[in-house]
C-alpha cells in the first residue's frame, strides 16, 4: 500500500498504525495507556450507575459512533485489488510516459464498482461497472477512471447531477435500490436521447458481467498523448481481459442476486487468493490530432460515440496483473480516491465537455467524502514519487512540515528556484491552439446524432443477443408506472430499429410507433459484418 513515510513533507512519529492488528498482548486506550478490561463499564458498585468519569467507555463508544463515512455519491459499491502493470514499449512513439516504456513495472490498485446501488447493494444487477485504475508511477500517480461500457449517457457534465438523480432511487419511496427499472430513469433517457447509446449497452449482456475478471474497460473520453518530441496523438484507452468477455444471462443474474449478493467481489478475491491472477492488456486506438478532432467523421470529443475497432484497431501497450487482495476494505477500497486529473507527463486531456466536469468533480466530492483536503496522505492514495507540494495544514494533516517558507521560489528555506531546465520531466499542458470563439451555452452540431451508433450496435448483435436486449427493455419498462414514459421510450427504439421497437411494444401490449428520423445508414464499416445475418424472429 505504498511507503509508510511521507517523504520530504514530514514523517509521522511513533509506530505506524498501519502495522497494528488485533492480536497484541494487552489492550490500551487510544493514548497507549494499558487497560485491564474492555468489557465492563466503570460503575458505582456492580449494580450501580455507570460513572461519567469512565473515559475508556466514552472513547470507545465515541469512536464507534463516528466509524462511518459517507459512501460515494455514485459508484458506492466496489471491490478492489492490488497488482502490477508492465509496459510493452509499444506506446513509446506516441507517449513519453515513463511507465509505458518496455519492461517498466508499476504498482497499481484497481477498484471495480456498480454505479447506482448503495454500498450494501447486490453485485449482479443490471448496471454499468466502474473500472478505475491507479498507476503509482515514478513520475506521479496516473488514474485511468473508466467504465466497462465505452460511451456515456450525457455529453456535457452539467447534466451529470440530473442523470444521477434520475437513476438513483425515487426520492419519495427510495426504490428501486440498484436497477434502472423505474420511471425516472426511463423518463430521463427518453427525454435526453443522447443517452440512447449507453442505455442500449445497458440493456445488452454487457451490463451483466459474469465476473469482474471478464470485463473490458474503457477510458471513454478521447485523451491526448505527447511523445518525447512534443508531438501529439489523440487516443482512446481500452482494457482487454485475458479471460475474454463473458456475461451472465438474466435468470442467472437474478438468482445470484438472491443466493450470493457478493458474487462478484467473492469471485475476484477468491481467484486472487488461489493464485489465478486476472490479467488485462491495456490498448489504445490512435487518431491524428487534427484541429477538427474527428476520425472518419466521428466526433472524438463526443463521449456518446465510439470509434469501431475495425476502423481504428486497438494496439496493446502493456499488461496488468492483479495479484493481491486488499488487507483492509475500509483503508484501501473505501478510502481510495481516483481522479481523471491525476495525469503524468505524456498523457493529457482533451476538450470533451464531460471530461471537463469530471476534472472538477472528483477532488471536490472527495473533500467531503474523506473529511478534508488531506486525503492524499492516506496510505492508499500516497504517490510512489517524491512529493514536494506547498499545500499546508487543513483537517487530518499528518505530515509534520519543517521550514518556514511554504511558497516558491523562496530564499529562506533555499527552496525550488525556477531554474532554466528545471522543468525537465515536468507535466506541461499541451499548448493546444484554440479557435477564436464567443461564449455560448450550446453543443456542436456533430453532437446531435443520437441514433446512428445505437443502430450500429444493435445491428452488430447476434440473434441471441438481440433476444436478450428485447427481453431487458420489456422487463425494465414493464416496471414503470407511467404510460407516457413507456410510449416515449418506444419512440426512441423506433429510431434505432423498427423490429426492436415492435418486439418491445408487443411485450408491453402497446402499439409500435414509427421512426421520426431517417434510420441511420450504417455505412460500409466492417463492424457491420453481422448486418443482414438471419434473425430467427424475422
Ligand atoms: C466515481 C467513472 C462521469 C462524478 C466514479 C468511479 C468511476 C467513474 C469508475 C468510481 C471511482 C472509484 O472506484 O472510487 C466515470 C466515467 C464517466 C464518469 C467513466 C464518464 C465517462 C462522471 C461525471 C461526473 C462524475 C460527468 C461529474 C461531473 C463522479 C463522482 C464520483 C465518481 C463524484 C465519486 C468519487 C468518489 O467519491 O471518490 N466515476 N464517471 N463522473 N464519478 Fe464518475
Amino acid at each position: 500500500t505504498g511507503p509508510d513515510t511521507l517523504g520530504p513533507t514530514g514523517q509521522p512519529t511513533g509506530a505506524p498504525r498501519a502495522a497494528m492488528a488485533q492480536g497484541g498482548a494487552y489492550l490500551t486506550t487510544a493514548q497507549g495507556a494499558r487497560l485491564p478490561d474492555g468489557d465492563h463499564s466503570l460503575k458505582a458498585g456492580a449494580r450501580g450507575p455507570v460513572l461519567l468519569q469512565d473515559h475508556h467507555l466514552r472513547e470507545k463508544i465515541t469512536h464507534f459512533d463516528h466509524e462511518r463515512i459517507p459512501e460515494r455519491v455514485v459508484h458506492a459499491r466496489g471491490a478492489a485489488a492490488h497488482g502490477v502493470f508492465q509496459g510493452y514499449g509499444t506506446a513509446a512513439k506516441v507517449s513519453r510516459a515513463a511507465f509505458l516504456a518496455k519492461g517498466v513495472e508499476t504498482p497499481v490498485f484497481v477498484r471495480f464498482s456498480t454505479v447506482l446501488g448503495s454500498r450494501g447493494s447486490a453485485d449482479t444487477v443490471r448496471d454499468t461497472r466502474g473500472f478505475a485504475t491507479k498507476f503509482y508511477t515514478g513520475e506521479g500517480t496516473f488514474d485511468l477512471v473508466g467504465n466497462n461500457i465505452p460511451v456515456f449517457f450525457i455529453q456535457d457534465a452539467i447534466k451529470f447531477p440530473d442523470v444521477i438523480h434520475a437513476g438513483k432511487p425515487h426520492p419519495d419511496r427510495e426504490i428501486p435500490q440498484a436497477q434502472s427499472a423505474h420511471d425516472t430513469f426511463w423518463d430521463f433517457v427518453s427525454l435526453h436521447t443522447e443517452a440512447t447509446h449507453h442505455t442500449l449497452w445497458n440493456m445488452s449482456d454487457r451490463a451483466l458481467p459474469r465476473s469482474l475478471r471478464m470485463m473490458e474497460g474503457f477510458g471513454v473520453h478521447t485523451f491526448r498523448l505527447v511523445n518525447a518530441e512534443g508531438a501529439t496523438t489523440l487516443v482512446k484507452f481500452h482494457w482487454k481481459p485475458k479471460l475474454g468477455v463473458h456475461s451472465l444471462v438474466w435468470e442467472e443474474a437474478q438468482l445470484t442476486n438472491g443466493t450470493d449478493p457478493d458474487f462478484h467481489r467473492r469471485d475476484l478475491a477468491d481467484a486472487i487468493e488461489s493464485g489465478a491472477f486476472p490479467q488485462w492488456e491495456l490498448g489504445i486506438q490512435t487518431f491524428p490530432d487534427t484541429p477538427e478532432q474527428t476520425f472518419e467523421g466521428i466526433d472524438l470529443l463526443d463521449p456518446t460515440k465510439i470509434v469501431p475497432e475495425e476502423v481504428a484497431p486497438v494496439v496493446p501497450i502493456g499488461l496488468m496483473t492483479l495479484n493481491a487482495n486488499p488487507t483492509n476494505y475500509f483503508a484501501e477500497t473505501e478510502q481510495v480516491a481516483f481522479h481523471p486529473g491525476h495525469l503524468v507527463p505524456g498523457i493529457d486531456v482533451t476538450d470533451d465537455p464531460l471530461l471537463a466536469g469530471r476534472l472538477f468533480s472528483y477532488l471536490d466530492t472527495q473533500i467531503s467524502r474523506l473529511g478534508g483536503p488531506n486525503f492524499g496522505q492516506i496510505p492508499i492514495n500516497r504517490p510512489h514519487a517524491p512529493v514536494n507540494d506547498m499545500l499546508r495544514d487543513g483537517a487530518h494533516q499528518t505530515a509534520v512540515h519543517t521550514g518556514v517558507a511554504p511558497y516558491r521560489p523562496n530564499s529562506l528555506d533555499g527552496g525550488c528556484p525556477f531554474l532554466a531546465g528545471a522543468d525537465d520531466g515536468a507535466f506541461i499542458e499541451v499548448p493546444v491552439e484554440l479557435p477564436a470563439a464567443r461564449k455560448v451555452r450550446e453543443a456542436p452540431a456533430s453532437f446531435a446524432d443520437h441514433f446512428g451508433q445505437p443502430r450500429l450496435f444493435w445491428l452488430s448483435m447476434t440473434p441471441v443477443e438481440r433476444e436478450h436486449i428485447i427481453a431487458a427493455y420489456t422487463f425494465e419498462l414493464a416496471k414503470c408506472y407511467e404510460q407516457a414514459v413507456k410510449e416515449r421510450t418506444l419512440a426512441v427504439l423506433a429510431n434505432i430499429d423498427p423490429r426492436l421497437c415492435a418486439e418491445v411494444a408487443a411485450g408491453l401490449g402497446l402499439p409500435a410507433p414509427a421512426a421520426t428520423v431517417p434510420l441511420a445508414d450504417p455505412g460500409p464499416s466492417p463492424a457491420l459484418s453481422q448486418v443482414g445475418r438471419e434473425w430467427p424472429l424475422d
